[in-house]
């Protein structure tokens, strides 16, 4: 495994919510594990007027809940340190004096990382505040993260793109998409590429439909500011199904290195129909009750605008126009609200081209008997289930669905926290699992057709599967 240069980590939105719950430990865990990176420094940057001390309390209260261990405060005192850019201070100017000072203080070679942890909107001028001010380029390396949504539509991700690249080389780049850490996301180029028996019957004459949901139990409680604004379709659906959706179509790469994998990625996209707005269903969740609890409905949650026709469920039908996929649906759908917490990849068989068997739990009028299907679960209890037709024990011919399954934790134990997985691909400069220019702009143009669209979600009350006639996705 590739060691991890000493370097400088710097986060923008230092007294914000990921911060405190996902970078922090994530950032803790990596320096504990790896010999290299325990002489890393964090300097956490932000417009509150925090000291040092202030943001090293906020951080050990952050690490207490994922850490048992004694030496928390000793961590934070030796690694991390804060710098306010408020308005009164010469921002950039300061920051960089900062910089140096604790690069000279601990040694280090002008290795950085700015990590974005922004408000979206502050993406492009903070880009270009680093690069005015030449903290594009050291002595080492240096690299931007940038977190989703990049950009607001196809237009502005151009924009934003071009405003970057006037200041970074794409090399330096890494947006994320934190879908793409998640472990069981990564198996399946594992599960796809590793293994013949799949590849055989992974195209149009033996798959008959691939569904991909993205269920959420929460609302939007609390961050109604930005969700309404953007939307699922932004939130959720442009990126993080997206993205499942490409690894599942995808061509085998070249070989397994960041670009050929992208590569293959962004051929999935561009071959992809641009959706057709008469075909999506969208909805928005209204009062229900939910686990036994009475919930609000969308409407009502605190900073929703009054008569908001911001959907909060969406389900897609994508067609992908090459060799391997034309005709099949897959079909995406995403939503808060709805009965429990799943991201699942359902890929549906065809049925046998000859019914021998008569069984009354077939799935479809064409089929006999229950399709084969393989349902690979990305969260939670992460594994997979091939469901196929058994003999019934007893005289008569009569099949029942069993399955073959496989559980992650079972076989590894508890699989670590995508940011983790990130934060390390990062530092050690692997570009794998970060989406390229061409891909979200790519994945933007797919979406502009509906996004242009009037859009009038349909209701669907809190605790059901999304509007109308939708169903519940497959048992695992
Ligand atoms: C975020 C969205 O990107 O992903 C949230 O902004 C959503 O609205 C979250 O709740 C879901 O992530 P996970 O990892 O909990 O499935």
């Amino acid at each position: 495994m590739p060691t991890i240069d000493r370097h400088l980590f710097v986060i923008f939105g230092a007294t914000g919510d990921l911060t405190r719950r996902k970078l922090i430990p994530a950032l803790y865990h990596v320096m504990q594990q790896d010999e290299g990176a325990s002489n890393c420094y964090i300097l956490g940057v932000a417009r509150s007027d925090w000291s040092d001390d202030r943001f090293r309390s906020e951080a050990q209260e952050a690490l207490q809940q994922h850490f048992e261990t004694d030496a928390l405060d000793q961590w934070c005192d030796d690694h991390l340190f804060y710098q306010s850019i408020g308005p009164e201070s010469d921002r950039y100017g300061d920051l960089k004096d900062r910089i140096h000072t604790l690069e000279e203080a601990h040694a280090l070679p002008g290795n950085r990382v700015f990590y974005l942890s922004l408000p979206p909107p502050t993406y492009g001028p903070t880009t270009e505040a680093l690069g005015k001010e030449g903290l594009n380029n050291s002595d080492g390396w240096t690299r931007l993260v940038i977190e989703k949504p990049f950009g607001h539509d196809l237009d502005s991700a151009q924009e934003l793109n071009a405003l970057v690249h006037q200041h970074f080389d794409e090399a330096q780049v890494y947006r994320i998409d934190h879908y793409l850490g998640k472990e069981t996301v990564q198996n399946l180029l594992a599960f796809r590429f590793g293994n013949a028996l799949f590849e055989a019957v992974w195209n149009r004459d033996r798959i008959e439909q691939v569904e991909i949901t993205v269920a959420e139990s929460l609302g939007v409680a609390g961050r109604a500011g930005y969700y309404d604004d953007a939307g699922h379709l932004r939130d959720m659906v442009q990126n993080h199904l997206t993205q499942l959706f490409t690894l599942v179509a995808m061509e085998p790469p070249a070989t397994f290195d960041a670009d050929a994998i992208r590569d293959e990625k962004v051929k999935v996209l561009r071959a992809t129909r641009p959706l057709d707005p008469a075909r999506a269903l969208l909805g928005q969740y209204t009062a229900g009750t939910h686990a036994g609890d009475e919930v609000r409905g969308y409407q009502e949650e605190e900073g929703v605008p009054e008569g908001s026709s911001t959907e909060t469920f969406a389900q897609l039908p994508v067609y992908i126009d090459n060799w391997r996929w034309q005709g099949v649906p897959f079909i995406l759908r995403s939503g808060k609200r709805l009965p429990q917490k799943l991201t699942q990849i359902a890929v549906r068989f065809e049925c046998a081209p000859v019914s021998l068997f008569e069984n009354a739990g077939a799935e479809a009028p064409s089929c006999s008997v229950s399709q084969n299907e393989l349902i690979i679960t990305l969260q939670p209890n992460e594994g997979f289930d091939l469901r196929f037709e058994v003999k019934q024990p007893g005289e008569s011919m009569q099949l029942q669905t069993q399955k073959l399954s496989f559980r992650y934790e079972e076989a590894f134990g508890p699989v670590p926290d995508a940011y983790e997985t990130l934060i390390r691909d990062i530092v050690q400069g692997d570009q794998t699992l970060f989406v390229r220019s061409d891909e979200v702009e790519a994945s933007w143009a797919l979406y502009a057709p509906l996004l242009a669209a009037e859009r009038t979600p349909a209701p669907y009350p809190a605790g059901a599967w999304g509007p109308k006639a939708v169903a519940a996705p497959s048992p695992t």
